[in-house]
């Protein structure tokens, strides 16, 4: 049966060049880049040009980048090492959520358009806050957040603003500076890098502490030898989305357009979650009245479809998405709602052949429903 992967935002595999560029490095360049032979030598410049590659894609100094080991790691290091209170968002990646909970934490809610007011983030700041962090891009979806102007919320207030890029790389411009970010997460498996690699910008002269103790590696932000071969790998990712991501998004755009414009047309009683908002290109989240998301995944699954219902962190629970629950969705409208996230390896045809499965599906499943009228 022919597959196609419609679940982006979970995961992306690797591209060849990104795979061309570390195989060499796991089997000829293999020397420990902290050692000054030749071997470690050859290795330190890898990751010296993969830091320059990951510092163009994010604006920033190759010496503002910490390689780790993707961005859960990321975003604990950048709110552990601030530490103090933190201010967040209802809608952040777990790993955001739960390493706030390590501290003391205000979430802000986000309205139905699944974004957060500035103001509502002025207003919970305390005597004792130290840090802001609010994500750039939804998972879930694909809301842009207005960092620019939170950004300039905790500047002003004179404490760090982290931003957690994790799905914001490779689907808008990132600029570091612009929005006045100290620190900023990214991941290496959203983009077409192995899952396990990461990266963390943190300005020059920021105080963070380290969460992992041991050697001076990444300028002693993150005690470890590195992982020379992910972080090529992270290198060459960005500098693909150096050269070629914003050629692609018009077209993603136009694709997720379609998809979403013959959903809603040809299946009844259907939604855009956060319609309306400002989104990244590559994402559409819609809600099916009277479907359970579970029963459409894998029915679609059946077909040879790949979606998403939540998460990929939380599918398999049964628990109805926070997000969904944070932009005042019920129990019910969350759990039949599906998340259509694109890639490079789509097509207009695999999108057309997405909206037929998803029409039959949808039918069927309403047919085998006795409660929904
Ligand atoms: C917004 C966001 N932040 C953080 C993460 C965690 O990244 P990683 O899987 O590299 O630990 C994810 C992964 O789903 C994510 O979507």
């Amino acid at each position: 049966m022919q597959r196609y992967y419609f679940d982006h935002n979970a995961t992306t595999p690797v591209s060849p060049e990104v795979l061309e560029a570390m195989l060499p490095v796991m089997t000829e360049v293999f020397g420990n880049p902290s050692s000054i032979h030749h071997y470690g030598q050859a290795a330190r410049a890898k990751l010296d040009a993969a830091r320059r590659q990951v510092a163009a894609m994010l604006h920033c100094s190759d010496n503002e980048i910490v390689f780790t080991s993707g961005g859960t790691e990321s975003d604990n290091l950048a709110i552990l090492g601030i530490g103090g209170h933190v201010i967040t968002t209802s809608i952040e990646h777990p790993a955001v959520l739960a390493s706030a909970d390590q501290l003391s934490v205000t979430q802000v809610p986000v309205d139905r358009s699944g974004i957060v007011d500035p103001d509502a983030i002025r207003n919970a700041i305390r005597p004792d806050t130290k840090l802001i962090t609010v994500m750039h891009v939804n998972n879930e979806l694909g809301t842009i957040q207005p960092v620019e102007e939170i950004g300039r919320i905790a500047r002003d207030a004179g404490f760090a603003f982290h931003s957690d890029g994790v799905q914001a790389a490779g689907k808008v411009p990132i600029d570091v500076r612009a929005i006045h970010a100290d620190i900023y997460a990214i991941s290496g498996h959203k983009i077409y890098a192995p899952k396990g690699t990461g990266a963390l910008f943190i300005r020059k002269g920021l105080n963070l502490r380290p969460q992992m103790y041991g050697g001076s590696h990444e300028s002693r932000h993150r005690a470890g030898t590195q992982n020379v071969a992910g972080a090529v790998a992270l290198g060459a990712a960005a500098q693909w989305i150096n050269q070629h991501a914003a050629a692609e998004w018009p077209d993603l755009a136009a694709l997720r357009d379609r998809l979403e414009r013959s959903i809603l047309s040809r299946v009844a009683d259907t939604h855009v979650n956060a319609a309306g908002s400002l989104r990244a290109p590559n994402v559409t989240n819609i809600r099916f009245d009277g479907i359970d998301s579970e029963a459409l995944l894998i029915a679609l699954d059946l077909r040879g479809f790949a979606v998403s219902a939540g998460s990929a962190c939380s599918s398999g629970a049964q628990e109805p998405s926070p997000v969904l629950i944070a932009i005042g969705l019920t129990r019910e409208q969350a759990k039949s709602s599906i998340r259509f996230s694109l890639g490079r390896s789509n097509d207009a045809a695999q999108v057309d052949a997405l909206i037929d499965a998803v029409a039959e599906s949808v039918a069927h499943l309403r047919k085998l429903a006795p409660a929904y009228a």
